[in-house]
């Protein structure tokens, strides 16, 4: 594989590229297709918006009114900023194979990102059969699709998860551990890994597997809880820390992860090959850390220390030095300037959605 990725080759590698992302209105799907469409890529989004998404978002009557609104208020951005640079949307359920063959017929891609998935593994759990559907059948669909047309479609990249390597044993792992995945969402992460494996080894596909990690940026509506600090702190709630935030996640920027997963689709390689990336800032912080900037933008945020959840898995750093290797990636973001910046553009956006529905949904 090639290193020497500059933004030039990237976008002479991604010159003619047709590039369909499987539940691309998601965080990462959109945010993706806008990087993609910045290189010159052709792109198509395949989305049913059911799963975290406009649907669910709607008729969620959990959420508080006022969250709603501001989660609608990201969701139409999302589809407004794709509509300003030409990507295409598909209203599609890919569990169907006749719905995405049709989407994707039309559009005829060279290249099929993977995203649909319920994308928490505390919502996965809750409904263990519809997380195997939208996870694997959704996956079986895309990989029958490309093995069926070898000379149409050049790569299949799966966004699988850090998860897949279940309790981390040491503080940072590569992607030459072994995985040990429990639970249904990183058990069905693997299994994803191992049926795109077994496609390219029998059939030849050229795959990418990327294991994100502790994702936050603009426009998320996943509430984890780099979403959920910022948000107790405007509500005047407390900010809990476990054993006092000394839990550690490798906090990566969704700028950084688009980075990664670019340079993983332009870099030079051979047909039928096989690669597995952890794309990550590469390098845990602290909860407590990640309180500290939020109550560096909110001065009035409580910090507030509960006891440890026993159960909580126990993670780390994840190794990028093969994408940095291979791919030429190089992290940008660190939590001190891309999460506070993604705290500032929420405190602007809470204070925006208040001035226009009033207090009174709070
Ligand atoms: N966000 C993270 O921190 C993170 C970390 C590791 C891995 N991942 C993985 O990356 C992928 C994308 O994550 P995300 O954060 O963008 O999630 P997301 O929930 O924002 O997006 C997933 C999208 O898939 C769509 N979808 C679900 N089932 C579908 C179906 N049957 N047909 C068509 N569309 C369908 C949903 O409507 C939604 O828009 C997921 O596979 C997730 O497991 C995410």
């Amino acid at each position: 594989m090639s290193a020497i990725l500059t933004p030039k080759a990237i976008k002479t590698a991604l010159a003619g590229e047709r590039v369909a992302l499987v539940g691309g209105a998601g965080f990462i799907g959109h945010n993706l297709a806008l990087g993609l469409r910045e290189y010159g890529a052709k792109v198509l989004l395949i989305d049913n918006l059911m799963q975290n998404n406009l649907l669910a978002n709607i008729s969620d009557t959990e959420v508080d009114p006022f969250r709603r609104e501001l989660n609608f208020n990201f969701l139409r951005q999302r589809f407004e900023m794709l509509r300003d640079v030409g990507v295409e949307i598909a209203s599609a359920d890919a569990r169907s194979m006749i719905d995405l063959e049709n989407a994707l017929r039309k559009f005829s891609p060279t290249k099929i990102v993977h995203l649909a998935a319920i994308s928490s593994a505390v919502e996965a759990k809750k409904m263990p059969g519809h997380c195997f559907d939208l996870q694997l059948i959704t996956l079986r669909n895309v990989l029958e699709y490309t093995q069926l047309r070898p000379d149409e479609v050049n790569q299949v990249v799966f966004m699988s998860s850090s998860t897949v390597y279940g309790d981390f044993k040491t503080q940072t792992v590569d992607e030459n551990v072994r995985p040990q995945p429990y639970g249904i969402y990183a058990n069905t992460k693997f299994m994803g890994e191992r049926l795109v494996r077994t496609y390219n080894d029998q059939y030849g596909l050229n795959v990418s597997i990327i294991r994100p990690s502790a994702l936050y940026g603009e426009r998320c509506i996943s509430r984890r809880v780099s979403q959920a600090f910022i948000e107790n702190a405007l509500m005047g709630k407390p900010l809990m820390l476990e054993g006092g935030g000394d839990g550690r996640l490798d906090f990566t920027y969704i700028l950084d992860l688009v980075d990664g997963i670019i340079r993983s689709m332009a870099v030079e390689s051979v047909p039928g090959a096989s690669h597995t990336f952890n794309i990550t800032y590469g390098n845990a912080r602290t909860i407590l850390e990640l309180a500290n900037i939020v109550k560096d933008v909110v001065p009035s945020a409580e910090l507030r220390e509960v006891p440890r959840n026993k159960i909580k898995p126990i993670r780390g750093t994840l190794s990028t030095q093969r994408a940095e290797e291979q791919l030429n990636f190089k992290a940008q973001w660190p939590l001190e300037t891309g999460y506070r910046r993604y705290c500032e553009w929420y405190v602007e956006q809470w204070e925006r959605v208040q001035a226009k529905v009033g207090a009174n949904l709070m």
